[in-house]
């Protein structure tokens, strides 16, 4: 995708993945907005990076979903890329009851919310130049790791949605792409969880250049490697995964 002169809406860009791809836009000097739930996760951000445009949001709420349509697209009628990046991971015991609001909550962030707001963007994006939606998947999207079993689902379910979401556009100027990163290291899923993962500088920088080259799905090390491997390739990772 051209990555200079956008107008990028980016959900969850307060912190980790989001945030890393918000400064790589900032410093091309595109328009960035990014949306989260914590008004401190948002205004550290802006510390950082003092171009971006912030706004509060929930969007695993419905109708905060719509007033974001709405805000955004009246506010910045340019507005020509949206990126599905907000997540959230959740490792449980489904032998263990749970609240079914924090199940559905996981549903909701993961899955409902790049949905619904997919839905709500296409057809403006349809009317102004260059427009793409960014859907921010995962590795475990091809091969599931049992102790996050909702998460997994949701990315999962995101890369085949993205999928659709892709064809049906595809008559339109929108192109939909999808980011797939491994383990990185952020706070999802709780401080120290993701330590072992990718830097977090060193996966950005590639994402970017993917995106820079026009790829409309990547992934990087593992993820790049599961998105392509075969059945039996990821039934033996997911073994080595999973053991019993
Ligand atoms: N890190 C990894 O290993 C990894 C691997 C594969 C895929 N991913 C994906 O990358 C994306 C970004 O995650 P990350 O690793 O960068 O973790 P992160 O730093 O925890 O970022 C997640 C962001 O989503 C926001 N968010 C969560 N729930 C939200 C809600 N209901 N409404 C609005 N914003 C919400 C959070 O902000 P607030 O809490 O302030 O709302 C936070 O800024 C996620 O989709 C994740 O699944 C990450």
């Amino acid at each position: 995708m051209q990555v200079t002169g956008n107008t990028i809406l980016i959900t969850g860009g307060g912190t980790g993945i989001g945030l890393g791809l918000a400064g790589k836009f900032i410093e091309d000097g595109n328009t960035v907005i990014i949306c989260g739930r914590r008004q401190d996760a948002l205004r550290k951000a802006k510390e950082k990076y003092p171009g971006l445009i912030l706004r509060t949001c929930d969007v695993a709420d419905v109708n905060q979903r719509t007033d974001l349509h709405r805000w955004a697209t009246e506010t910045y009628p340019g507005l020509n890329v949206l990126v599905n990046n907000a997540g959230i991971q959740r490792r449980f015991d489904l032998l263990n009851e749970q609240p079914w609001t924090n199940i559905h909550d996981e549903i909701a962030v993961n899955l409902e919310a790049p949905i619904h707001l997919s839905c709500l963007f296409a057809g403006h994006l349809r009317t102004v130049p260059e427009p793409a939606i960014i859907n921010i998947g995962s590795g475990l999207a091809f091969v599931a790791m049992a102790s996050a079993p909702v998460y997994c689902a949701t990315k999962a379910a995101l890369h085949s949605f993205t999928l659709s979401l892709r064809h049906q556009l595809s008559k339109t100027p929108v192109r939909v792409i999808e980011i797939l990163p491994p383990a990185v290291n952020t706070d999802l899923g709780g401080a120290g969880i993701h330590s072992r993962g990718t830097p977090l500088e060193e996966f950005t920088t590639a994402a970017y250049e993917r995106l820079k080259s026009g790829d409309l799905e990547f992934g990087y090390g593992f993820s790049e490697k599961s998105r392509n491997a075969s059945r039996a390739e990821l039934d033996e990772t997911y073994r080595r995964m999973n053991p019993l």
